[in-house]
């Protein structure tokens, strides 16, 4: 199914995944840039794209470490000009939902302190939260994706938050003249039950 998309996909390893199936099933294959491991680099003729793998075995949080972010420092000096996309499925910074935010990047302001080091970050891209988020970061932009399936609601006191059936939308990030624009596009018309915030 995957190797039908008709547009380069790139392959990011969340919470619920192990590492290794990922490698396993994909590894050597342009779904994770060729490489034979679960953070990887695709250099495409106009965009660097770096996948990195933010998962903690058995974990729901999530942590890069210093070898990962060591390499993150070297790939994106490679093509300064290039601008980079860094995905990662955890976001680096609290976003205001209690919940989500106990299980957020654990070196969140490490990574910080790499992508200051560049000026080709375009956007820092996540996930993990299941709804639509964007926030300054380390002299870029952190978007992260609305979920596939369904969204988390906007649970900003403590608690778990309720898991609505908010319209499923993905990101999508054009190249405009210099500047890089974010839509939020939604592909279904879900209602949501608003209680759930
Ligand atoms: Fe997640």
């Amino acid at each position: 199914m995957l190797g039908r998309f008709p547009l380069p996909l790139f392959l990011v390893a969340g919470n619920h995944d192990e590492p290794g199936a990922l490698v396993d099933a994909f590894g050597g294959t342009g779904l994770m840039g060729g490489a034979h491991q679960a953070y990887y680099v695709a250099e495409l003729p106009g965009l660097t794209v770096v996948a990195l793998d933010s998962s903690v075995p058995g974990e729901g949080g999530g942590r890069l470490g210093p070898t990962q972010l060591d390499w993150l420092d070297t790939v994106l000096a490679r093509r300064p000009g290039i601008p980079a996309f860094v995905c990662l499925h955890h976001p680096p910074l609290p976003v205001g939902i209690p919940f989500l935010d106990g299980m957020r990047l654990a070196d969140g302001d490490a990574l910080a302190q790499v992508l200051l080091r560049h000026t080709n970050v375009a956007r820092v891209l996540a996930g993990h939260v299941h709804r639509p988020v964007t926030a300054a970061y380390a002299h870029s932009t952190l978007a992260i994706a609305p979920s596939t399936h369904l969204q988390s609601g906007l649970a900003l006191r403590e608690g778990v938050p309720n898991y609505l059936p908010e319209p499923t939308s993905f990101l999508l990030h054009l190249l405009a003249g210099a500047s890089w624009i974010t839509h939020t596009v939604p592909v279904s018309q879900a209602a949501a039950p608003m209680g759930g915030y």
